[in-house]
């Protein structure tokens, strides 16, 4: 019989999660498999909301940002209960295996279904970075390129002005869409979670690049800083001896959307081909990964169990170049 299998989409949307569906669609066909599309992730499971995907349908989305199937963030699946449920919708669909697109809450609801005896791939998809065993997640590389735009362009009205910006980036566990663009768009500043900095080491900093000179200072914050950006804006514009006048840009969801850049294009195609291969190769409990250059497996069970963490060198990098 032809094997059916099924994709969802989950958590927070990535750019790249099309590229993936389609990937996995186009392999799958390849394979003479089946391949269903769950729509809005663990809730359309719940609801039984499934849809045959023909090479049609995922014609011309490569290049789309979001994703076709929806997506959702969905507490009931969090629990057993709501997890026997999902089984059971799979079952009365005739599907057989699972790839589940998304983060770590998402491959965390991957995970149970393996536990229950269901055959699941997990591909990580997250602008976050921040799960634990792949260099890299799709959507990582369009964000950050997202983040690096609006930078530059604060950069050059910062200068005008000679004002300090404080920019917030998403990131609510990890700081490395904050500490990777700090470096790469020239701050003089990165606040993460894992390296918090005091409100009074943010104007010190401050007020250091106003005496050397500087014409702007930019401080990149991570949503997960220890305070809120508001109070922080209000701390410094209290304070006379910074030099600069404080402005703050929140740069939200505009980071979630676009076009994927090449790079997170071909990550989400080699890993929607790895996932599908993995399937044909009977694997299950575990996550396509970017080790080095190479896509490889790895057990779900380590990739939820830890956040990535960040490069220690990186953190050095930032400090020293913001001179
Ligand atoms: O996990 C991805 C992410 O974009 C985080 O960086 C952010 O904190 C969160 O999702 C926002 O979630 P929502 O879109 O549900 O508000």
């Amino acid at each position: 019989m032809r094997r059916r299998i099924a994709i969802m989409t989950s958590g927070g949307d990535a750019p790249g999660m099309n590229a993936a569906i389609r990937a996995v669609v186009r392999t799958g066909l390849e394979h003479n498999i089946e391949v269903y599309g769950i729509r809005q992730a663990y809730t359309g499971l719940l609801n039984g909301d499934f849809q045959h995907l023909t090479s049609v349908e995922v014609s011309g989305i490569l290049q789309r940002g979001g994703t076709i199937l929806q997506t959702a963030r969905n507490q009931e699946f969090m629990t057993p209960q709501g997890q026997k449920r999902g089984l059971r919708r799979l079952n009365e669909k005739g599907v057989d295996a699972l790839i589940v697109v998304g983060g770590n809450g998402s491959l965390t609801g991957a995970l149970a279904l393996h536990n229950l005896g269901f055959q699941v791939i997990g591909i990580p998809g997250s602008i976050d970075n921040d799960i634990h065993g792949t260099d890299m997640s799709i959507g990582v590389d369009t964000a950050l390129n997202t983040i690096l735009e609006a930078l530059d362009r604060l950069r050059d009205t910062a200068s005008s002005h000679q004002r300090a910006f404080l920019i917030e980036v998403m990131g609510r566990n990890s700081g490395y869409l904050a500490l990777t663009s700090s470096i790469l768009g020239g701050a003089e500043l990165v606040i993460t979670p894992e390296r918090p900095v005091s409100m009074e080491e943010v104007a010190m900093s401050l007020e250091d690049a106003y005496v050397r000179g500087k014409s702007h200072a930019i401080a990149v914050i991570a949503e997960g800083a220890p305070y809120r950006v508001t109070e922080l804006e209000e701390f410094l514009n209290k304070n006379p001896n910074i030099g600069f006048e404080v402005r703050l840009t929140i740069l939200g969801h505009t980071q979630r959307g676009g076009s994927p850049t090449a790079f997170d294009r071909l990550l989400a195609t080699r890993m929607g081909v790895a996932a599908v291969k993995g399937i044909v190769d009977e694997q299950s409990g575990v996550m396509t990964a970017m080790v080095g250059r190479e896509i490889k497996m790895i057990p779900l069970e380590d990739a939820v169990s830890k956040i990535r963490s960040l490069s220690e060198g990186y953190f050095e990098m930032a400090h020293f170049l913001s001179r």
